[in-house]
């Protein structure tokens, strides 16, 4: 086994690390203080092919595979979280559920614009009363011959106001349960459609979070992915791959605070010395170090298990359920060794502690993760 990157792997891992020191890292610090989307830089990762990483060029894709994925969203949320799930989002959930279960017509009306990075994706699954408890979707998708009219409230939909292509989760059929929840593609500006209030966020602040209403929302059946009664499967087979990418960006914040605790330690001085010649310090970072490799180790895993087509429900569980504890552990540590620098804005290490805790969130909570685990081992 041979653990070494391939020369094609290091040179996307260069280039997601210098457009983040040169895009993403000036004003990241305000862009959070003002939750301010960034905008420019999305449509800037869309250019250089980010938004579609995995996609086939054929559809404006870059047709890589979810290593250089999983590489790049390290290095983006080393420095930005708030635009790596942007680019999360778009990648492993809306273009991948596209590329994978639309339709051609689907392929070349949406997809080929949103891997290109031309439009930007919502996952829209979370309800008001349905977060961690999928299957309980109050929105209603009625079957009305040719279309389909949609009724409801999603809730925390990352790119909830910036996206203009929406993958809807609602219920069409109740008494079929999960069976009976479609997935639906809902356009920006379709009538009924209304973006509610932007979400004032504990961290990721500059990507934009919002509810949204569907109120008698006409939306055409071929819109609909996959068959009839396919829309929690798509879900769950959709947030499988989802749950790399977000614990790439865990991975990427632990190692981003930990490379700015790692340099001031060795920057910083008390009792004449520097503060890595303390071994309460030293040894904080070799536990950091630990950690982070055995994180990387979990989600390279998990992205060439989808890259060989093996199951990765399991290892996409893992990856994300470790890689986020690490994120949160290795970012408190992180503070603590920069003391009180570390509570001030201008040292990062506390945006990236804000950062981490959604990690533990979205996309499953740890919590659903430990059920997809032990499911998983427990099942044979
Ligand atoms: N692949 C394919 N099918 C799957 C699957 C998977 N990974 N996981 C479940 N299913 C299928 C099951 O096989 C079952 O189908 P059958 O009845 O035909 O066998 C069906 O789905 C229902 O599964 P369960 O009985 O296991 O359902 P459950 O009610 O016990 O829930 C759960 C399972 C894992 C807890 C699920 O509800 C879940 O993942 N919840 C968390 C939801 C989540 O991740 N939300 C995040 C929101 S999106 C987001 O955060 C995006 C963003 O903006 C950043």
């Amino acid at each position: 086994m041979d653990f070494s990157l391939s020369e094609e792997h290091l040179m996307i891992q260069q280039a997601a690390r210098d457009f983040a020191q040169q895009e993403l890292l000036p004003e990241v610090i305000e862009r959070d203080e003002e939750q301010r989307f960034p905008i420019e830089q999305v449509k800037k990762l869309g250019e250089l092919g980010f938004m579609g990483m995995m996609v086939d060029p054929k559809y404006n894709g870059s047709g890589m595979d979810t290593l250089s994925y999983v590489i790049a969203m390290e290095e983006l949320s080393k420095i930005d979280a708030s635009a790596s799930v942007v680019v999360s989002v778009n990648n492993s959930l809306v273009c991948y559920g596209l590329e994978t279960y639309g339709t051609e017509e689907q392929k070349q009306k949406y997809l080929t614009r949103l891997a290109s990075g031309e439009v930007i994706g919502a996952f829209c699954l979370s309800e008001p009363e349905a977060g961690s408890d999928a299957t309980s979707q109050k929105t209603t998708a009625i079957d009305k011959g040719d279309h389909y009219i949609l009724n409801g409230t999603k809730n925390w939909i990352t790119n909830g106001n910036t996206a203009e292509v929406y993958l809807v989760i609602a219920q069409t059929d109740r008494e079929k349960g999960h069976k009976g929840i479609n997935a639906l593609i809902v356009e920006k500006g379709m009538e009924g459609f209304e973006i509610g209030p932007k979400e004032n966020k504990l961290g990721i602040r500059g990507s934009d979070t919002h509810s949204l209403i569907f109120n008698d929302v006409k939306v055409p059946k071929t819109n609909r992915i996959g068959a009839d009664g396919f829309g929690f499967k798509f879900a769950m087979k959709t947030l499988a791959g989802g749950r790399i990418g977000i614990a790439a960006q865990a991975l990427g914040i632990a190692a981003g605070a930990y490379e700015l605790a790692l340099k001031y330690s060795k920057e910083r001085k008390a009792f004449g010395t520097e503060i890595s010649n303390h071994q309460a310090i030293a040894f904080k970072l070799a536990d950091m170090h630990t950690q982070i490799e055995a994180a990387r180790h979990l989600v390279y895993k998990a992205a060439v298990d989808k890259d060989n087509d093996h199951n990765y429900d399991l290892s996409g569980a893992m990856a994300k359920l470790y890689a986020s504890q690490v994120a949160m552990e290795t970012t408190v540590e992180a503070v603590q060794i920069h003391g009180g620098n570390g509570f001030v804005k201008d040292y990062h290490v506390e945006r990236l502690m804000r950062d981490a805790k959604i990690t533990q969130i979205y996309e499953g909570t740890s919590e659903i993760q430990k059920i997809v685990i032990s499911r998983s081992i427990l099942k044979d």
